[in-house]
This record gives structure tokens, sequence and C-alpha cells, in this order.
């Protein structure tokens, strides 16, 4: 794995979008794996930054790794809200091309099967990851198989708390959510993990301690992908070791 470390969260979302940009460059009709959260914000603000400088995204494919379920497309909790506010409505992807799990699908299982079908007749070839502080990727929890495809997931409580920021209340927050799995994560060509401040530094240490990929520890996989780039801050660097 290869590590690129930035000083802080803007920086990684500069340096993120200036790679995203140069593989678009390179291959206009790239498919690209998008992730949702507080990390990859800054990526998707630099990202709209370089299209109003000329990069187009008329012609990439996106798929994003998960969604909730129960929630319509637009709740302003569901990651189809949050990809048209950060990203989407603000770059000239046609719609067609930005694919995300349909959480409110009636037929839940059917709507994971169909998503993996698509991924895999596209082939992702730049996967971009956040991480959860208990090393989740995706909405992989521990305990989740490195065998899995998308999937329905019922959703730690560290980790429904760690997003209820995002809701009013933590009773608001969905219990289930659909996920690309791990065997669907690592299918990608290429992986960009993004990891940044305080709250993920000891995922980030135990990451690089070199513990063998185990399925307690979802991130671990990553491991043993031929093609991982990890890009962290100050923060999340803080404890393991390395210097900036
Ligand atoms: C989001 C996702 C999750 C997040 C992780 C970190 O699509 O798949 O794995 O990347 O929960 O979330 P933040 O960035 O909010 O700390």
């Amino acid at each position: 794995m290869n590590i690129i470390k930035v000083q802080d969260y803007d920086e990684m979302g500069s340096v993120t979008a200036d790679y995203v940009s140069e593989k678009i460059q390179d291959n206009p009709e790239m498919t690209l794996g998008l992730a949702t959260g507080s990390t990859p914000k800054s990526t998707y603000k630099h990202l709209i930054e370089a299209h109003q400088k000329g990069t187009s995204f008329k012609h990439i494919t996106t798929f994003n790794l998960d969604e909730y379920v129960g929630l319509k497309p637009n709740d302003p909790n569901s990651y189809h809200y949050y990809m048209n506010k950060f990203f989407f409505q603000h770059i000239d992807i046609p719609s067609e091309k930005a694919h995300l799990p349909n959480g409110h699908s009636r037929n839940i299982s059917q709507e994971c099967e169909e998503y993996e079908k698509k991924i895999k007749s596209h082939m992702i070839d730049l996967q971009i990851l956040g991480i959860g502080a208990n090393g989740h990727i995706g909405f992989n929890e521990p305990g989740t198989s490195f065998e899995s495809n998308t999937h329905v997931v019922e959703l730690a409580d560290s980790t429904r708390r760690a997003n209820a920021r995002f809701f009013s209340s933590l009773e608001e927050v969905p219990t289930h959510a659909i996920t690309m799995g791990i065997a669907s994560i690592m299918s990608s060509k290429e992986i960009v993990l993004l990891v940044s401040g305080e709250a993920k530094s000891e995922a980030l240490e135990r990451l690089l301690s070199g513990e063998e990929p185990n399925e307690s520890f979802p991130a671990s996989i990553l491991r043993s992908h031929p093609h991982v780039t990890i890009i962290a801050d100050k923060e999340a660097l803080m404890g393991t070791g390395i210097k900036l």
C-alpha cells in the first residue's frame, strides 16, 4: 500500500481531486467508485473546482458504495441526496450514469443482485473509500465475509451513533443499509482510501500494523489488494509512527 501524507483535511481533498482528475484525463470513460460521509466532502469540493476549470465528467460512470434502506432518494439524509447536493448537481455527469443502490426498492435482495451485476458489467477503475473507526469499509461491519457481494446489512450501534450527527435524533438513523460487499470493493482495479482526523488514527494504525487480513477488521483486506493508495492527514497519522 502506497501512502500519501497530507497536512490536513482540505489538502487531502485537493490531492485526491488532482489524482482523480488525472485519471479522468487519461481515461475520460472511466468508472469511478464513490463514497459518502464527512471524509470525501473536501474531495468533491475540489473536483467541482476542477470541473469549473475544465475537467469534464460527461463520459464517466459512477457507482456509490452504499445507501440507507427505507430512505427515498429525495430524503435529505439519503446518500442520493448527499451525492446530488455535494457533487453531481455541480458537474456535467448525466444522471443515468451515476449509480447508487436504491434503498427504497420494494425488493431489496433483487436490488442488491442487480446492483452487483451492473458493477460487474462496468468494472470499477478507481474506488474511493473512507474508513470507520471500527475498520468498516462501505457499510461492511466487522464480521462481514470477505466473499460478500452487494448485500443488506444491519448497521452496528457504533455506526448508527457515529452517523446520528446527520439526523435530528438517533432513532431516525435507519437500522439497515445496502452496501457493496467486500468482494465487490476488492474487484476494483484501484482503491484510494481517505483517512482524516484523530478519530480514525487507531484504525489507520491497525491497518498499517502488518496484521493479516481478517474479517474482524474489514479494512485489513486492503492489504491484499494489488493497488491501494492511502491518503492520510497529519491527525490521522498521529500514533502510527509515520511522520509527515
Ligand atoms: C460511506 C461509507 C462509509 C464511510 C465511513 C467513514 O459511503 O461507505 O464506510 O466512509 O463510515 O465515514 P466518515 O467519512 O463520515 O467518517
